[in-house]
């Protein structure tokens, strides 16, 4: 079968034959329609990611959609190595497979794999949290950030406020307000309208000279006083304001480590709010819990309450479409299998 095949750690995966799988008493051969890339994926190929190296060679992808046998269309997030979802074919324990809503496409609903379950978990499993509570999603305009600022709204937050980098894409999110982290061209916007996003308190961040106070005032200021989870995939500058502007009992999030690997964190930050640093990873949640949330979050995406811009590349491409998703897409890449 054709499939992106791994050669050696640190190198992108290349278009090759690979041997079929074959089922087992405990293990389906998945017919692969379309599977979503991401930092994971890329990670996991470096062969220095905390769940240890892939063998070599092997198929990358660690989830996707496609179909049985039977024709009964299911995502899985787990794979039986060497094989992976970037590929016509995967071997995925019987275990593993999750039902998929009908009316969503297998794009979109393998585009939601990663991103949408890191989101939807972070916020419900992990964050527990509870209606009309306010949400900070930091890295707003990433897929998972994307995702967890409208399924932040589904689960019932009171308040949603977006926080990234500033650029069209943040300004076009459905937040309640939004917090511009490098606070480019005279300050971070902070609306407060529902819908628009002009103007504002002053913030600043991003990478940078983000954790001022400046950029925990316009946070304190669009989250109405502070909000009660944040969804952090970033850590670095924005991650400590946001705990600094954290309402007392706040559950952080954290869930990636975009804008930097380390911080400098004062202990009364996280002492004066009661502050819960809550580390996470799709994977620390059961698998009842994962195959509950993907089935819920692919119905909220048929009926039009979930969207994400993707963009489709073919398998033939993984080259190219690897080295995107190293530097940071821009947008949720997905690959057409078949
Ligand atoms: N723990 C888990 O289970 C889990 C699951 C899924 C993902 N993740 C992690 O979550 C993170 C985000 O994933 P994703 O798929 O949303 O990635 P993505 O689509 O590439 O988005 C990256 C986000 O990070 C922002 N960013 C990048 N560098 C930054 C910097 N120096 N300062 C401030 N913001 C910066 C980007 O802002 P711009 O739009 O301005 O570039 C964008 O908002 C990754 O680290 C990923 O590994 C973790």
């Amino acid at each position: 079968m054709r499939a992106a095949v791994l050669h050696d750690y640190g190198t992108p995966p290349h278009y090759d034959e690979f041997d079929e799988p074959r089922p087992s008493d405990d293990a389906a051969v998945v017919e692969v329609e379309a599977a979503g890339l991401s930092h994971l994926d890329v990670a996991k190929a470096s062969g220095t990611f905390y769940t240890g190296p892939p063998p070599l060679p092997s198929v990358v992808g660690s989830d996707g959609v496609g179909r049985l046998p039977d024709g009964r269309r299911v995502f899985f997030d787990t794979v039986v190595p060497p094989y992976g979802s970037l590929a016509e074919r995967v071997l995925v324990p019987s275990g593993a497979l999750f039902d998929v809503a009908e009316g969503v496409d297998s794009r979109m609903a393998a585009a939601l794999g990663n991103s949408g379950l890191a989101a939807w978990l972070a916020l419900e499993w992990r964050a527990r949290l509870r209606p009309e509570e306010t949400v900070l999603v930091l890295g707003a305009t990433g897929t998972v950030g994307t995702a967890a600022v409208q399924i932040a709204r589904a689960l019932g937050a009171g308040r949603v406020v977006a926080a990234a980098r500033s650029s069209e894409r943040l300004h076009r999110l459905d937040a309640d307000a939004v917090v511009e982290l490098d606070g480019a061209g005279g300050g971070g916007a902070s609306r407060t309208d529902g819908h628009g996003g002009d103007g504002g308190t002053g913030a600043t961040g991003g990478g940078g000279a983000g954790a001022g106070g400046d950029l925990v005032a316009a946070i304190r200021e669009a989250t109405g006083g502070g909000a009660d989870v944040i969804i952090d995939p970033l850590w670095g500058p924005p991650a400590l304001a946001a705990m600094g502007a954290a309402r007392h009992g706040a559950r952080h999030i954290q869930l990636g480590q975009q804008a930097a690997m380390r911080i400098d964190l004062p202990a009364p930050l996280v002492r004066s709010p009661a502050l819960d640093i809550c580390g996470f990873a799709i994977f620390h949640a059961p698998v009842e819990v994962r195959r509950d949330a993907y089935l819920r979050m692919t119905r909220l995406a048929a009926s039009g309450g979930l969207k994400l811009d993707l963009q489709v590349v073919p398998l033939s491409g993984i080259t190219g479409a690897w080295e995107r998703q190293r530097c940071g897409p821009g947008t949720k890449l997905v690959v057409a299998c078949h």
